[in-house]
C-alpha cells in the first residue's frame, strides 16, 4: 500500500528544522506532501506563493516530496489527498500541550488520519520561523538556520522594508 503523509504548517519561512523533519518523514512514508496553510490567524511576512516556492526549492533533491497550499481544515485536505498520517515536529516539551490538543481534535474530526510526531536534531530544537525573521530583520546572519533560497528572500524582504522606511 502506498503511504502518503501530510506535513502542514505556516512555513513563514521554512527553516532547517522543518527540513530535518521532512527528511525523517520520507524514511517512513512513500510520499510526503508539505502543505502550506493559507488561512491561519498569523499575518505572514511572505505570500503563500513565496512560501510554496521557497519550500519547492529547498526540497529539490528529495524525490518523494510534493509541495502544495491548502485552505480550510487540515483533516479534510488529508482526506482529499488520501493521506493516512499527519506529521508534526516536536521541538520541546512546550510544544506538547498544543500539539496534544490539535491531535485530539483532528482525531475527532477525521478518524482515519493518525498524527505522527517526529523530533528534529537537537541543534534545531530552539528554531522557529519568528526567531529567524527577527534575526534577519536586525541584519543578523541566518545562514546556518535556513536554506540559501530563504536567506536570499529574507535579505530582499528586509532590504525592501528599509528602502521604504
Ligand atoms: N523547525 C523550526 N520551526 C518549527 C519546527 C521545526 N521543526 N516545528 C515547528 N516550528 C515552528 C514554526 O515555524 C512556527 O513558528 P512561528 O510561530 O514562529 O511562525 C511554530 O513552530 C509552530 O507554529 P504553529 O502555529 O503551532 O503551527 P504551524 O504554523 O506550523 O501550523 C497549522 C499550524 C497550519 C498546521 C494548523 O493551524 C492547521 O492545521 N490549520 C488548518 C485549520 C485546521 O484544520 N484547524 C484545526 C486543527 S486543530
Amino acid at each position: 500500500m502506498h503511504r502518503t503523509a501530510i506535513y502542514p504548517g505556516t512555513f513563514d519561512p521554512i527553516t532547517n528544522g522543518h527540513l530535518d523533519i521532512i527528511k525523517r518523514a520520507v524514511k517512513i512514508f512513500d510520499t510526503v506532501i508539505v502543505a502550506v496553510a493559507n488561512n491561519v490567524g498569523k499575518a505572514p511576512l511572505f505570500t503563500i506563493e513565496q512560501r510554496v516556492e521557497m519550500i519547492k526549492e529547498s526540497v529539490k533533491g528529495i524525490s518523494q516530496v510534493e509541495v502544495d497550499a491548502f485552505n480550510g481544515l487540515i483533516i479534510e485536505y488529508c482526506q482529499q489527498k488520501g493521506a493516512t498520517a499527519l506529521i508534526r515536529g516536536l521541538r520541546a516539551i512546550s510544544d506538547f500541550e498544543y500539539e496534544f490538543q490539535m491531535a485530539l481534535i483532528n482525531r475527532k474530526i477525521g478518524k482515519d488520519v493518525e498524527s505522527v510526531f517526529l523530533m528534529p536534531k537537537e541543534k534545531y530544537t530552539y528554531l522557529s520561523s519568528s526567531i529567524i525573521k527577527e534575526i534577519a530583520a536586525f541584519g543578523g546572519d541566518v545562514s546556518c538556520f535556513v536554506p540559501d533560497v530563504v536567506k536570499r528572500h529574507l535579505n530582499d524582504k528586509y532590504a525592501e522594508t528599509k528602502e521604504h522606511a
